[in-house]
């Protein structure tokens, strides 16, 4: 690995963190602590960052797709899936949301730590803007994932996207169903200042 910043422990697992990459949070981890997956299943860890997600579910996913616009979090998340010993099973892609995914592959689940927060970002975001701004609403890059997702998912399959109260929640759970999924809240957790993650579930 190439001049490693930072460790991360969850469970068993353990993450380097590099330079330009966002660093596991207590979204990743509140996110890491409700994922189940079931053995088989085909998994898309859309915004892999260190590859946290994307590793927790290789162990029992058949297969793992890790996507990131980020080049250092594919380059991270790779080193990290060598690591942990589930490199055999993830696929690594860097760009931008389901660009990278061939047209009429699904997956059973598709998960989503979104960056959620609004902010004036708007152009020339650093790497590390990308991880947490989503423009002044908070929804530029999740309300576009969730117009595509679902084409993206098998007829059974799931969706878990962790957003936060500061970008209507509200309006997460109404444009899942508006393309007839069904929704539920997985897991919430306050932060500091007002602010609460939420854990949203959206299922055929
Ligand atoms: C909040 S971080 C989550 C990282 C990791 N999954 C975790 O839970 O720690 C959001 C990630 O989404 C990536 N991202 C942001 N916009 C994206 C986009 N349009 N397409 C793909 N990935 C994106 C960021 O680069 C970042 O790695």
């Amino acid at each position: 690995m190439h001049s490693p910043s930072k460790k991360v422990f969850f469970a068993d697992y353990v993450f380097y963190v590099s330079e330009n990459v966002y660093e596991p949070a207590e979204d990743s981890f509140l996110f890491a602590e409700n994922l189940v997956v079931k053995e088989g299943e085909s998994v898309l860890d859309m915004g892999t960052g260190c590859g946290i997600l994307g590793i927790i579910a290789a162990e029992k996913a058949a297969k793992v797709v890790a996507v990131d616009i980020n080049p250092y979090a594919v380059r991270c998340a790779k080193e990290n899936a060598k690591l942990n010993r589930v490199a055999d099973k993830i696929f690594f892609a860097r760009g931008n949301l389901f660009a990278p995914i061939k047209i009429g592959e699904k997956f059973s689940l598709i998960l989503f730590n979104a960056p959620y927060l609004p902010s004036g970002f708007t152009e020339d975001k650093s790497w590390l803007e990308h991880a947490w701004t989503g423009g002044v609403t908070g929804r530029q890059v999740i309300d576009r994932f969730i117009c595509e997702a679902p084409k993206y998912l098998k007829k059974n399959g799931r969706i878990l996207l962790m957003q936060s109260t500061l970008c209507d929640v509200g309006e997460t759970l109404r444009r899942f169903e508006e393309s007839g999924l069904m929704t539920s809240i997985v897991a919430e957790r306050d932060l500091p200042f007002f602010e609460r993650i939420v854990l949203v579930k959206a299922e055929r």
